[in-house]
């Protein structure tokens, strides 16, 4: 195992901690609980620990590469820390099996890190010739190889276009065909080139490298984070603490809703909407304490290149109105009501540039957030 310690730069460090220390640090100075669901190399958990002291860290990765550099890193918190190589999607039989019912923070910093963008070997980036495997657990599920020789052209071309917004889905499909009659396409360096081939030459000038979309895609699709991300944030926001709060950073636009639509499924009420009462059980439990998505600042993203397409997204867990067996007057519990109505939309919604979006230093001018799905994968 390299040192990496310093590598990588954590993003929105500062407002993610601005968020959190109300849930970690409490009036009561009991010990409080904060899950890391994408631990990565455990810069955010780090800044965490070093902040609570009476905080107790749950770090989730499901790549062990990743959990090994975390646990050198958080050495000097061991007596506090609980590393657990597991997809975030089991963080329910996880904190059972740590007895912890309840957790008073959540963080998500999706996607990959740059340890797995950076690694030569693991074909997540479209710049170095490796192996096509893209899996960030490399002990279980299938690799991108067997994505690209394996599915049909629609299935294909679904994935391109769905997951990575590719307009020339199809031709890049018809290209890994014709490749697979020949023979079996097994290094990342070749399917660029294909990718770089099936695209119009005055499509090729913009959007940065041709293939970058391409393996965004392969990624998402390989490591199924989509299905991951809706099971598990329902999951996380369920075991929070009443005043425990969530943080979620998307680096992708289809990640972004997901979040965008769950925070604001559990921020209204369910209850009939012609009461003006709310009944039992049917109030909100979150209130959103972030104006719509927010984005870096401009100095954080000349400075971190992966912060340009962030969209942080936050809530805090609330006493449920009519929690009790009587009705109680509604009340609202958004910051901004209309910052988060309309969570439904064409694909893209909650894309950069949206209009619910906040950046954090408004000197940087509105939609040039780097797109829709930039990861980063070539560098
Ligand atoms: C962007 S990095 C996190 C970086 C981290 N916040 C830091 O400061 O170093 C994302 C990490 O989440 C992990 N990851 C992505 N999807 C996951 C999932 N479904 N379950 C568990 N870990 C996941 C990746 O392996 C990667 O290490």
């Amino acid at each position: 195992m390299g040192e990496l310690r310093g590598t990588h730069v954590p993003v929105l460090l500062e407002r993610c901690l601005e968020l959190l220390a109300p849930a970690l640090d409490r009036a009561d100075d009991r010990t409080t609980v904060h899950v890391d669901a994408t631990l990565g190399l455990a810069g955010h958990a780090e800044a965490v620990l070093a902040t609570h002291p009476r905080t107790v860290l749950i770090g989730l990765d499901r790549d062990t590469e990743a959990l090994a550099h975390a646990r050198a890193r958080l050495e000097r918190f061991a007596d506090r820390v609980h590393l657990v190589h597991a997809v975030y999607d089991e963080l329910p039989e996880v904190l059972a099996r740590l007895g912890h019912d309840r957790v008073d923070g959540v963080l998500f910093d999706l996607g990959v890190s740059s340890l797995q963008l950076d690694a030569p070997d693991r074909g997540f980036a479209y710049a170095q010739d490796a192996p096509l495997d893209m899996r960030m657990d490399q002990s279980a599920g299938t690799t991108a190889e067997e994505v690209v020789n394996s599915y049909s052209h629609g299935e294909l071309a679904r994935v391109l276009r769905v997951y990575g917004e590719e307009r020339f889905a199809g031709r890049i499909a018809s290209a890994i065909l014709r490749e697979r009659e020949r023979h079996r396409l097994t290094s990342s360096a070749r399917l660029a080139e294909l990718v770089r081939e099936s695209i119009p030459a005055p499509a090729r000038r913009t959007g940065g490298h041709p293939a970058k979309r391409t393996f965004q895609a392969l990624r998402i699709e390989v490591n199924r984070e989509l299905a991951a991300l809706e099971t598990a944030l329902p999951a996380a926001l369920d075991a929070l603490s009443v005043g425990g709060r969530a943080v979620v950073m998307s680096y992708h636009s289809l990640e972004d809703r997901i979040t965008k639509q769950v925070f604001a499924g559990r921020a209204r009420s369910t209850g009939p909407v012609d009461l003006p009462v709310e009944l039992p059980g049917t109030g909100p439990m979150l209130r959103l304490l972030s104006r719509g998505a927010e984005l870096a600042g401009e100095a954080e993203v000349q400075a971190n290149p992966r912060a340009a397409s962030v969209r942080l997204r936050a809530a805090e867990r609330i006493e449920r109105d009519g929690g009790t067996s009587t009705a109680t007057t509604r009340r609202a519990v958004r910051e901004r009501p209309g910052r988060v109505a309309g969570v439904t939309g064409p694909a893209g919604a909650g894309a950069p540039g949206g209009s619910d979006e906040v950046r954090r230093d408004m000197s940087r001018p509105a939609g040039d957030g780097g797109g829709t799905t930039s990861q980063g994968e070539g560098r």
